[in-house]
């Protein structure tokens, strides 16, 4: 790897230099100082209780897309495989010797040539899942663009036969249909020792100039989605000044950018709006806002596995988003897109099957903030998690207890009615009491409940939020 880090004059939109750390500092009190966002949670390390973070609190459940040269391979090379996790089959240290990335250039994205893409498909199934941001690949850490970029020839639609721009594609549709787009961007980048343009005389110019790309000609994109990590000194760690100089470019384009936390990472200046655990379920409720993001196969594959067989269970999937709502966060599903440019069939009836849940249930989820005042319950015997929003307190129940007869203390004297969100299910049977501040409610499992969660809408005189 031969990455040059020391900065040059880098010059940004609005005149500002970023030249060395004083040019730095320059930019950052620009950023900071705008009215938008310099009242806000950004800098707080917590919840961003903001306007600008408004979209992300509601939407809840989100796609993720992870497509690029690497999908051509789905995971296999030669005859061998799975490499995992499949989206870096071009390999990292060791696994640098699986695909030189000068093979890779030729051999891997010179064939991309995904023929049934289809943005529309693919945002209309996302639309119908109930999903309502997407993140996607823009560039992994094979470093091949799928966008257009003055910055490389490396990119879908000068190095390919596709050549089509898949993120202008995906981004229009996203727009069009009424769905967030948010560019997926990797820091690290494994083939950038193959950066020739003279324009950009370091890597970090060069990425600061694709995302400016990607910030202005693809959408009103509202959250940049960061990954991996930094080279430097010979090694890919957390660098805190890369990460406030990006930080400040970012904000300085714009302003209102939500940024997750994989620029900083940990760095309190620049550890972005909210975490990103991978494939597990926070605890408890949290203090910091968050984005389970999660594999549909049951492992750590991002990009598509040809011939998978571990997809993830609806049941779990509908459960996760359930869990992390409750727990005031946000639940991502990815999608590893085949070769051909479609999702793997088994991922569209995992779709299918979440879309007919939230069609009916939706209302429990988008929009909701948990509700420590009706307490989830999570043993062997019972599951059930809560939601609130307006006048309503949201039961969700994935598991009735053996007895049929549920139990729940909720910390209100208020209740106005109680009533199934699914209408084709019978009418629920309940008794309450009020005891010192709360009700205690006893409801019947009634006759039929959904397979996967029965909502119950608990309606209070007031309101259940400030
Ligand atoms: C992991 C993988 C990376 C993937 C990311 C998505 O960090 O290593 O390839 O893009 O998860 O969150």
């Amino acid at each position: 790897m031969k990455f040059k880090i020391n900065f040059l004059k880098f010059a940004l939109p609005a005149g500002v230099l970023l030249a060395g750390s004083a040019g730095f500092v320059q930019a950052e009190e620009l950023a900071w100082t705008n009215s938008a966002w310099q009242d806000s949670a950004w800098n707080a390390r917590g919840c961003f209780p903001d306007q600008r973070g408004q979209w992300f609190r509601d939407a809840k459940f989100g796609a993720f897309i992870h497509f690029g040269a690497y999908s051509e391979l789905g995971g296999y090379y030669q005859g061998k495989g799975p490499y995992d996790p499949a989206e870096q089959i071009i390999g990292l240290g060791d696994r640098r010797d699986v695909i030189p990335p000068g093979v890779y250039r030729k051999e891997v994205a010179g064939k991309f040539n995904p023929t049934n893409f289809n943005a529309k498909q693919w945002v209309g199934l996302i639309k119908k899942a109930g999903q309502k941001y997407v993140i996607a690949t823009t560039k992994h850490h094979d470093g091949f663009c799928m966008f257009k970029t003055k910055t490389t020839s490396y990119n879908v639609v000068d190095a390919t036969p596709f050549a089509r721009d898949v993120i202008k594609e995906l981004a229009a549709e996203c727009k069009k249909q009424g769905i967030v787009f948010c560019p997926y961007y990797s820091i690290g980048d494994w083939c950038a020792d193959d950066v020739k343009n003279p324009e950009y005389k370091t890597y970090p110019d060069y990425m600061r100039a694709q995302l400016k790309e990607l910030l202005s000609n693809y959408g009103d994109s509202k959250m940049l989605w960061f990954d991996n990590f930094w080279y430097v000194n010979n090694q890919w760690k957390n660098d805190e000044q890369h990460a406030k100089e990006l930080y400040a470019f970012v904000h300085a384009l714009r302003p209102d950018m939500l940024v997750n936390d994989r620029c900083g990472r940990g760095a309190s200046s620049t550890d972005g709006d909210y975490a990103t655990p991978e494939n597990q379920l926070k605890g408890s409720r949290q203090s910091r806002y968050f984005e389970v993001v999660m594999t549909d196969t049951d492992d750590d594959n991002w990009g598509w596995v040809r011939g998978a067989t571990n997809y993830r269970k609806p049941a779990d999937l509908i459960r996760n988003l359930i869990d992390c709502t409750s727990k005031g966060g946000n639940f991502v599903l990815n999608v590893g897109p085949m070769a051909s440019g479609e999702f793997p069939p088994e991922h569209m009836a995992i779709l299918e099957v979440m879309g007919k849940w939230t069609a009916v249930n939706g209302e429990a989820i988008y929009g909701t903030v948990p509700a420590p005042e009706c307490a989830t319950t999570v043993t062997d015997d019972i599951k059930s998690y809560s939601t609130k929003k307006a006048r309503s307190i949201y039961l969700h129940v994935v598991k009735w207890p053996a007895s049929g007869e549920l139990t729940v203390r909720v910390g209100r004297k208020d209740l106005a009615g109680v009533k199934l969100l699914d209408k084709s299910l019978p009418r629920v049977q309940f008794t309450s009491a009020v005891d010192k501040d709360a009700t205690v409610l006893t409801i019947k499992q009634p006759a039929k409940v959904d397979p996967y969660a029965t909502v119950l809408k608990l309606t209070f005189k007031g309101k259940v939020t400030e």
